[in-house]
């Protein structure tokens, strides 16, 4: 699949998950009404949605109807956004521009941005919980308990810890490993497994595409603090070269760009290689791992 076409299918995801967002964040005229128009603000905000194609990408491998993987996509799309908007907290990574835009806490306030993440992170269970989501309650059930794994203490939350408290300890590579895996991976390998479990597909297949996850969501976040380091800011429409400054442990401050460059390089090709059994149904996952290394945003 050719990068042009993976783009296309980007922009398609994204106006599909805004369709199905639509519905669950109109604006009330009620005085609550300020915490939905700051999760449009930041929902509304542009993103690559590679989360959300990957869920798309996963599903069509099983057959798994469209609709049905777009509730999903949405729930996993809230999750995320939360994620950046708590991120970028001033008690966490204290960042104004997310998205090319300035981050929620600057366009409304710190409490809104707070609430409004708190408000995206329900909704995405109230998403997958709904009939709509999944006629079958045993499916439903697997991707809440799935998700809340992947955004919990476990997940990313507990990788958003260790980052944090990695700016006054020192970690090996291993321990870095671990940090990304939790922070970026978890939600990167629910993406890819929520088609196998909307199929209940069986075992085999399962544990391929989590290799591919793991590799991917690796591959990622190499890339993602190497546009912190040599990324253009109004491309990636974030500040650049502040990981550094913050004291955030990463690969490439751990490996320096070029060999951090080979490692994400080496992940993407061993992302690709789980996916062999798979035949070009295969294509567009093949697609993002190349996109993951290769993005300038
Ligand atoms: C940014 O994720 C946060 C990381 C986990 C590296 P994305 O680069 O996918 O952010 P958007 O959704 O496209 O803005
Ligand atoms: C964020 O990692 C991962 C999250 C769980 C949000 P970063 O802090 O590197 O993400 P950016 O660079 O701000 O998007
Ligand atoms: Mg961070
Ligand atoms: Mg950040
Ligand atoms: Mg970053």
């Amino acid at each position: 699949m050719e990068n042009q076409a993976l783009l296309e299918a980007m922009k398609a995801t994204s106006v599909a998950v805004e369709r199905v967002l639509d519905k669950f964040i109109k604006i009330p005229d009620t005085p609550e009404g300020r915490v939905f128009e700051a999760m449009r603000y930041s929902l509304y905000s542009g993103g690559k949605r590679l989360r959300s194609l990957l869920v798309l990408a996963s599903a069509e491998l099983f057959g798994v109807e469209r609709e049905h993987a777009l509730r999903v996509a949405s729930a996993l799309e809230c999750v995320h956004v939360y994620s950046l908007i708590h991120d970028d907290l001033p008690a966490m990574d204290d960042d104004d521009v997310r998205r090319g835009k300035p981050s929620l806490h600057i366009a409304f306030d710190e409490a809104t941005a707070i609430l409004a993440g708190d408000a995206l992170l329900t909704l995405a269970f109230e998403i997958l919980a709904d009939e709509d989501t999944h006629p079958d309650p045993y499916v439903r059930t697997k991707l809440i308990s799935a998700l809340a794994k992947a955004s919990g203490g476990h997940g990313m939350v507990g990788g958003q810890m260790i980052d944090l408290s990695a700016e006054d300890h020192a970690l090996d590579q291993q321990a870095v490993f671990r940090l990304q895996k939790m922070k970026t991976g978890a939600l990167i390998s629910f993406a890819v497994e929520a088609g196998a479990i909307m199929a209940r597909a069986g075992k085999p297949l399962y544990a391929s595409l989590q290799g591919y996850a793991r590799d991917l969501g690796l591959a990622f976040q190499i890339a993602d603090d190497l546009l912190d380091v040599e990324g253009d800011a109004d491309e990636v429409g974030k500040a650049v070269g502040k990981d550094a400054e913050a004291g955030k442990v990463t690969i490439v401050g751990m490996l320096g760009v070029e060999r951090a460059r080979r490692q994400a390089q080496m992940l993407s090709e061993q992302a690709i290689e789980h996916l062999s059994e798979f035949d070009d149904k295969a294509a567009i996952l093949r697609a993002i791992a190349h996109f993951a290394i290769n993005r300038r945003m």
